[in-house]
């Protein structure tokens, strides 16, 4: 068997991990075993990549190894949860620059038609990521304004770069040679990236940061096509793939169509005119107590401020005397509450309350008129009934958690700040509401002193 033969075997087996690593990650459950078994695949891929001979300086990657490693280990260890999605563009930013690098450098080794295309593509996608990706970051963490920038002919401005990465790609296919246009491309791409991402704002931001992600993934694909290595083309249409899924799977949450988060701007196309009518009805967690002491299904919503508070153990302590005084508790669990994918669940894991009792948007809406008290704990915008009633809201349309239909709704937050849509929030207003106000561990750590 030749060494080529070998490694090419041990790729097709951390594929196959890879694989099975990402249907684990499907269940909380089991998401943990799937990360270490796609990590374990990643550590194959990667030593069988450096036993490939075209290695000929190991110093450079021992290098890269080092700072990768220090980076990676510190990101982990100091970035509060509740940035996590900025790290996430960050790190798609990483790869998509990564991806660059490669086609950029393969380009000086391969220069038959087929590589200089893949090269063109890698060199395209992953510019568009690198720079998409830190416009992402800069939103996200509040250093440049959240909401969407458009100005007019925005979208001509944008066809005419469109245009001119084209004709700079066939060029450089032509003459690969010529480095000029390399080196247009690379710009184009950057720029390109900037201009995608700056009329995107607002709650749209979280399917962007899924979308660059996915981009992450096919550039990856298009570098391991550019130095013909299998597993990089692999492991990058599988990221690929799944960000596409997710994209896929948070525009339907947001009842948003792809084209529509991409080339409309979040709110941009209607201002908020939510009307608000009623009154602000606050409760003492004392009031608050005699209620829940009463109430024998309670369902308990949460959302950012619930991580911003990191209430999730207090409000374990407090499921468990609920349940102690036999009232049946279960978690409504909207697929963008808090600020990226799954935020809730990991949460909700880490204070070792169990799966089943977490139940999806879908699912819990049809039994939320049986429900004595709706516990909202620093959520809004996706307990927001202007999404249902107010046809002029910009989150019209989008599926949100029904607690309005409940007995009694208690909204535990500060103050009567919007969320992260920035829009107003009849449900504060409603009859059955009581704003339980200050910060959410406090209050829930207040009521479960009211049970001790
Ligand atoms: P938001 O609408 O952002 O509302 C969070 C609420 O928590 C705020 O109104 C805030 O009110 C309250 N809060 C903050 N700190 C608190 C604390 N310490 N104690 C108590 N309350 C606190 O959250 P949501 O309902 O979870 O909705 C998520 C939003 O983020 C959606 O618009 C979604 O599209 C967007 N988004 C989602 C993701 C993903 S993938 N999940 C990623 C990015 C963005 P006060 O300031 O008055 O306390």
């Amino acid at each position: 068997m030749t060494l080529d033969l070998a490694l090419n075997m041990i790729y097709v087996v951390s594929a196959g991990l890879f694989i099975y690593g990402l249907k684990l990650l499907g269940s909380p459950a089991t998401a943990r075993r799937g990360n270490a078994i796609s990590a374990v695949a990643m550590l194959i891929a990667i030593i069988v990549a450096l036993l490939d001979q075209s290695v000929v300086d190991y110093r450079w990657i021992i290098g890269g190894v080092i700072i990768g490693t220090i980076i990676g280990g510190l990101a982990a260890r100091l970035i509060a949860m509740t940035s996590m999605p900025e790290m996430v563009a960050l790190f798609n930013g990483s790869g998509g620059t990564a991806s660059l690098l490669v086609g950029w450098a393969a380009l000086s080794t391969h220069n038959d038609t087929f590589s200089v295309v893949t090269i063109f593509l890698s060199i395209l996608i992953g510019g568009v990521t690198c720079s998409g990706s830190l416009i992402a970051y800069l939103k996200l963490s509040e250093k440049m304004s959240g909401k969407p920038i458009i100005f007019s002919g925005q979208r001509i401005v944008n066809s005419i770069l469109v245009l001119a990465i084209l004709v700079c790609g066939v060029m450089l296919t032509i003459d690969p040679s010529n480095l000029n246009y390399l080196y247009a491309v690379i710009a184009l791409s950057v720029l390109f990236g900037v201009m995608a991402v700056i009329p995107i704002g607002g709650a749209d931001m979280p399917v962007v940061i899924s979308l660059l992600n996915s981009y992450s993934g096919l550039a990856a694909c298009a570098a391991g096509f550019a130095v013909n290595n299998n597993i990089l083309i692999v492991a990058g249409s599988l990221v690929g793939a799944s960000g596409m899924i997710l994209t896929n799977i948070m525009c339907k949450a947001m009842n948003r169509s792809l084209v529509n988060v991409l080339f409309s701007g979040f709110g941009a196309v209607s201002t908020e005119t939510t009307k608000v009518e009623g009154e602000i009805k606050p409760i003492s967690v004392e009031d608050a107590f005699y209620i829940l002491e009463a109430a024998t299904n309670v369902v308990i919503v949460p959302g950012y401020g619930m991580a911003v508070a990191q209430a999730q153990h207090a409000v374990k302590e407090l499921q468990l005397l609920l349940e102690k005084n036999d009232a049946e508790v279960n978690y409504g669990i909207h697929p963008v509450a808090g600020r990226m994918p799954g935020h809730m669940n990991v949460l909700l894991a880490e204070a070792d309350v169990p799966y089943d009792q977490l139940i999806e948007m879908e699912e819990i809406n049809p039994r939320m008129d049986s429900v004595d008290v709706a516990i909202v704990i620093g959520a809004n915008d996706v307990v927001n009934p202007a999404a249902r009633e107010v046809e002029s809201s910009p989150i019209y349309g989008m599926p949100v958690i029904n607690v309005d239909q409940a007995r009694t709704v208690f909204v535990l937050k500060r103050s009567m700040a919007s969320g992260f849509a920035g829009i107003e929030n009849p449900l504060f207003y409603k009859d059955n509401t009581r704003m339980l106000f200050g910060d959410a561990k406090e209050s829930i750590s207040g009521l479960v002193r009211e049970f001790g």
